[in-house]
C-alpha cells in the first residue's frame, strides 16, 4: 500500500488549501463502491486504522480535527505523532485522547452536547495552558479574536445584502462585462510561509476556470514544469475530484468543493447568492485601517461563510469560512489584494490563505488571459467515479 505522505508541494498545489486536509486522508485504500455524491460519508474508524476516541465522526472531519489540535496547541503534527500515525507511542497522543474525552464530557454535561469548549478554549496556541491570567499579552490571539476586537457597533444605516452584492458586481466591472468572460486562465506562484518565519516552499500554479461553475487548479514544483502537475483539484458543478502527487484520484469532500467554489473568482461573484445561502448583514469591521461591510451565510457543507467588502471600493477584501471538525469549527481566512483590470473586469492578483499556523499561503499571479481556447477534457468527470478515500 502506498500512503500519500505530507508534502508541502501538495499542500500548495491546490488553489485551495483544502487539498492539504486530504493529504492524510488516504488511510487504507479500499475498493470504490458507489458514486460518492450519493454514498453516505464513511466514519473515521472505517477509513483510519486506530481510531478509539473519534469514532462516529465523519471521516472528512477527521483531518480538520487534527488541524484543530495542532492549531490549538501551537504545535506540528509530530508533537503527538511518530512518522507512522497509527502508532500510540507518544505520550502526548495518549494525553490528547484523554483530553478529547474530557472535552466531550464538559460539552455533554454543561452545554447540551454542543461543542462550546474546544481544545483552543484552554490551550490558546500553547501546549501547556497557562493557569493564571496573562497581563498585557498578545499571545494566544486567534484571528477570530482580532475580528472581535475590530468589530464595533455601528449606529448608521447599514447597506442591505443586495446593495452590497450589487456594489461588488459594479466594482468588478459590472454584470455585462463579467458576462462577456467565458473562461479565465491564471498563472502565478504560491509561497508557503510560516507566520513570523521565512518562506518554506514555492511553486507555480495554474488555474483555469470556465462558466458556469468549472475550475481546475494545478500545482507544479519548480523542478518539474512539465505538462503533468504534481497535484490538482477540479470541480465541475457540484462534483469535485483531486489528485495529490502521484497518488490516486479521489473525490473532493463536500466542504472542499464548497471552498473551491468560493475561491473561483470567475464564477463566484455572479452566483454568490445561489452559493452562499441565508445571507445576513453583520456589523462592519476594520481591515487594514479601512472600513469593511460584512455579510455572512452558509454553504451546503460550510456552516459559516463571512464576506468582507471594502466600504469605499465595494470590492471583496476578505473571506472567512468555517469547516466542521469533531472539536468545533476550523476557520480559514483569505485576504484579497492587488486588484487589476483585465478585459474590463477586476481580478485579485494576490491573495493569502491562512488556515492554521503551519499553513499560510500567498498567491501572486503574473498573468491572466480570458476567453481563450480551452481543452474541455480537463473538466471531464473521471469515469468510473473515483473512490472517496
Ligand atoms: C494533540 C495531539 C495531536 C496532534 C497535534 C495531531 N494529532 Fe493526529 N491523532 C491524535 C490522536 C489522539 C489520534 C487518535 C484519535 C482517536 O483514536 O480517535 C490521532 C490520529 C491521527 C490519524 C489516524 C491514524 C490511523 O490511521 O489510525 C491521522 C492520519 C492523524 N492523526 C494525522 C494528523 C495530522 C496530519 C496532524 C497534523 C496536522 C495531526 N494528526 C496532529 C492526536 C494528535
Ligand atoms: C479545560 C481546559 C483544557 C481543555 C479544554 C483541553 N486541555 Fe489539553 N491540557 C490542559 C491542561 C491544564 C494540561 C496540562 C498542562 C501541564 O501539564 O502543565 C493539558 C495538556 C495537554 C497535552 C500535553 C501537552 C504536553 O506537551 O505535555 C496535550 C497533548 C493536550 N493537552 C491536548 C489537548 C487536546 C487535543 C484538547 C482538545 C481535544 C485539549 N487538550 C483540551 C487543559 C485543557
Amino acid at each position: 500500500m502506498t500512503r500519500v505522505k505530507t508534502n508541502p508541494i501538495v499542500a500548495l498545489a491546490s488553489a485551495m488549501l483544502l487539498l492539504i486536509l486530504a493529504i492524510d486522508g488516504a488511510g487504507q485504500s479500499r475498493a470504490s463502491e458507489s458514486p460518492a455524491s450519493v454514498a453516505a460519508v464513511p466514519k473515521a474508524e472505517e477509513v483510519y486504522r486506530n481510531v478509539r476516541f473519534l469514532r462516529g465522526v465523519p471521516y472528512d472531519q477527521f483531518i480538520p480535527t487534527m488541524y484543530m489540535f495542532a492549531e490549538s496547541l501551537g504545535v506540528e503534527c509530530d508533537h503527538c505523532h511518530e512518522a507512522n500515525r497509527v502508532s500510540d507511542a507518544k505520550p502526548t497522543k495518549q494525553i490528547a485522547g484523554k483530553m478529547l474525552q474530557m472535552v466531550e464530557r464538559i460539552n455533554r454535561e454543561s452545554f447540551d452536547g454542543s461543542p462550546k469548549v474546544t481544545c483552543f478554549s484552554c490551550h490558546r496556541g500553547s501546549p501547556k495552558p497557562v493557569d493564571m491570567p496573562v497581563l498585557h499579552s498578545t499571545e494566544g490571539k486567534s484571528p477570530s479574536d482580532d475580528a472581535k476586537n475590530n468589530r464595533r457597533t455601528f449606529s448608521g444605516v447599514l447597506p442591505t445584502v443586495d446593495q452590497l452584492i450589487e456594489k461588488y458586481m459594479t466594482a468588478l466591472g459590472g454584470a455585462a462585462a463579467i458576462q462577456k468572460i467565458s473562461n479565465r486562465v491564471e498563472k502565478g506562484t504560491v509561497n508557503q510561509n510560516r507566520p513570523g518565519g521565512g518562506p518554506l516552499t514555492k511553486l507555480s500554479v495554474e488555474a483555469t476556470a470556465e462558466t458556469p461553475g468549472k475550475r481546475i487548479t494545478k500545482g507544479f514544483s519548480v523542478t518539474h514544469l512539465g505538462n503533468s502537475p504534481d497535484a490538482y483539484g477540479v470541480y465541475n458543478g457540484d462534483y469535485g475530484w483531486v489528485r495529490e502527487g502521484s497518488g490516486p484520484v479521489r473525490v473532493m469532500w463536500d466542504s472542499r468543493r464548497d471552498a473551491a467554489q468560493l475561491e473561483d473568482t470567475l464564477n463566484f461573484a455572479p452566483h454568490l447568492k445561489q452559493l452562499v445561502r441565508r445571507l445576513t448583514v453583520e456589523q462592519p469591521e476594520e481591515i487594514g485601517g479601512k472600513e469593511a461591510y460584512v455579510i455572512s451565510g452558509r454553504m451546503s457543507a460550510l456552516p459559516l461563510v463571512r464576506l468582507y467588502f471594502d466600504a469605499d471600493s465595494g470590492l471583496l477584501v476578505r473571506l472567512v469560512y468555517h469547516t466542521e471538525s469533531a472539536v468545533g469549527p476550523v476557520p480559514t481566512q483569505i485576504d484579497y489584494a492587488d486588484y487589476r483590470e483585465v478585459d474590463g473586469v477586476k481580478i485579485p492578483f494576490r491573495w493569502t490563505v491562512e488556515l492554521v499556523r503551519s499553513v499560510h499561503l500567498t498567491y501572486q499571479l503574473d498573468e491572466v488571459r480570458q476567453n481563450v481556447p480551452i481543452d474541455e477534457t480537463i473538466f471531464a468527470k473521471p469515469s468510473p467515479p473515483p473512490p472517496m478515500y
